[in-house]
């Protein structure tokens, strides 16, 4: 296992080109299930979860190949196999995303559960509701859900749920109704750019979806996919994360290939913590905003703010963890608040290990900024959450070590290399005793009392015993 043993206090400086986004690009594999035909698709990012994909892709019958100028091609050759072992969909949830497209093509999907997971409850309640709603016979047998069905036919199906509407529960069901006969409606369906981003790419295969980017789909049935060239959107999680990164070390930071109409929420709450941050206006002449470079400044000291966690078009909760690393370094209290995921709070206990005073108020973390963090040995819990703490390292004072960084890997391309670059000290070692730093052991500056004579007597002790039962000395 992996640890970064990061060097923090120096200011990232430079320019850094944004990833393809990991969320829109799992799904936009996954639909490779549905079609006929190769797809060519640009921008996917490598890293962990795409490879774990992949591997899943392959024991379904997907053919895979990276291009020499990094395109990824995707064909289906063997059609016989419908089940997702657990073994691979355990290691990421977005392995469920091949229910859908699946049942869809070949009539019968057996997907195992993905298990549990550091960021709270993950039911699939609500994918299974929309592949009823679509004719589907959806069961749960040995920790797999298993859906069959001749043919699915369109229905009206309505996708929300206790904390809004679900990403991939929208995917699956929108792949599935593409091919299903008749028309389908979906109402609160999720509105990230993932989701319509796949929406798109559907679309090019010869799917006709409406309505992309709002609640409400409308799915009109074909009888065949083909093949189709995309290219994934820019990662906003990644830009955001960072943009954070660069204000958290007071550094000077552009970023190549940002659409920044996918995160006005966030920009604009970074403005309000004091980051300064300028979008060179490239806004191509076709109706499409096209990604552009940002350029992100900080003052010495940011200010507090309340952050609250919400699905799109708010800000997200994937970047919550890192809002709350540069929170801590923010003058005043802010109240960070997670409407998606309420108990997505495993990193703040860490972050108090790296100096932030957080208190955890049932779906709330209250945040008292402090002008300085100073360097710790601490473990991540998951994928965001491994990134607020590289974060918050590489703003503190002295050397910091983040150990179980297979989280982080499973989700950001090169993050160590792209840090680097800016001038970062991130050194990947393998985690053990041998690779601690030496800084991070507590030296013992004198012995401890061995009697009681060292230690001193409280005071009220040798005043006068005047003080009379049950009153308290003062
Ligand atoms: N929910 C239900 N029932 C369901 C599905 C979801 O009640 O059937 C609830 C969840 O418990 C949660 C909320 O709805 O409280 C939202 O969950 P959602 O289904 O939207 O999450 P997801 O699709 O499993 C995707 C991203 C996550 C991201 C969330 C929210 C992918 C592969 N994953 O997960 O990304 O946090 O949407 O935006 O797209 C990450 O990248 O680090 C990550 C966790």
């Amino acid at each position: 296992m992996d640890m970064f043993v990061i060097g923090g206090g120096k200011p990232l400086r430079g320019r850094v080109h944004v990833s393809g986004a990991k969320n829109a690009a799992l799904p936009i594999m996954a639909a490779a299930l549905a079609s006929d035909g190769v797809s060519v698709i640009h921008d996917v990012p490598k890293l962990v979860d795409v490879t774990t994909l992949l591997d899943l892709l392959k024991t379904l019958g997907v053919r895979s190949e990276w291009r020499a100028d990094g395109a990824l091609v995707l064909e289906v050759v063997d059609e016989t196999r419908c089940v997702a072992e657990y073994e691979l969909v355990r290691r990421m949830r977005a392995g469920f995303c091949v229910l859908g497209p699946m049942l869809a093509r070949r009539g019968k999907a057996c997907v195992s559960l993905p298990g549990g997971c550091n960021i709270g409850d993950r039911p699939v309640d609500l994918h299974s509701k929309g592949l009823r709603a679509l004719g589907a016979d959806v069961r749960v047998e040995r920790g797999y859900v298993i859906a069959e069905v001749d043919q699915l036919r369109g229905g009206s199906i309505y996708l929300g749920g206790p904390f809004g509407s679900t990403v991939t529960g929208t995917c699956n069901v929108m792949m599935a109704a593409t091919l299903a006969e008749g028309i389908t409606t979906i109402e609160a369906a999720a509105c990230e750019p993932e989701v319509v981003d796949l929406g798109r790419f559907l679309n090019r295969m010869g799917a006709r979806i409406s309505g992309l980017g709002t609640p409400f789909l409308r799915i009109e049935g074909v009888d065949r996919l083909q093949g189709a060239e995309h290219t994934v959107i820019p990662d906003r999680i990644e830009a955001a994360t960072l943009m954070i990164a660069a204000a958290a070390t007071g550094g000077e930071v552009e970023l190549e290939n940002v659409r920044v109409d996918h995160m006005t929420a966030v920009i604009e709450k970074l403005r309000e913590i004091g980051v300064v941050i300028e979008c060179a206006t490239n806004r191509s002449a076709a109706s499409l905003p096209a990604a552009t470079t940002v350029r992100v400044t900080a003052p010495n000291r940011l200010r507090a703010s309340d952050c609250i966690a919400l699905p799109y078009p708010g800000v997200p909760t994937d970047v919550q963890a890192q809002m709350m690393a540069l929170l801590s370094l923010a003058e005043g209290i802010s109240v960070v608040t997670d409407k998606v995921f309420p108990d997505r709070f495993l990193h703040a206990p860490e972050l108090v290990r790296l100096g932030s005073r957080i208190r955890r108020e049932g779906p709330s973390a209250i945040i008292s900024g402090v002008t300085q963090l100073s360097g710790a040995s601490v473990m991540a819990s998951d994928l965001r959450a491994s990134a607020a703490l590289v974060i918050a390292a590489l703003s503190a004072e002295g050397e910091s070590v983040v150990r179980r960084i297979y989280h982080l890997d499973r989700g950001y391309e090169r993050l160590e290399d792209k840090l680097t670059s800016l001038g970062a000290d991130v050194r990947r070692v393998v985690d053990e005793p041998a690779n601690m730093p030496a800084t991070l052991s507590v030296a013992m500056t004198a012995e401890p009392p061995t009697s009681t004579a060292s230690v001193p007597r409280p005071k009220w002790l040798d005043r006068p015993q005047s003080v009379t039962p049950g009153e308290r000395p003062a």
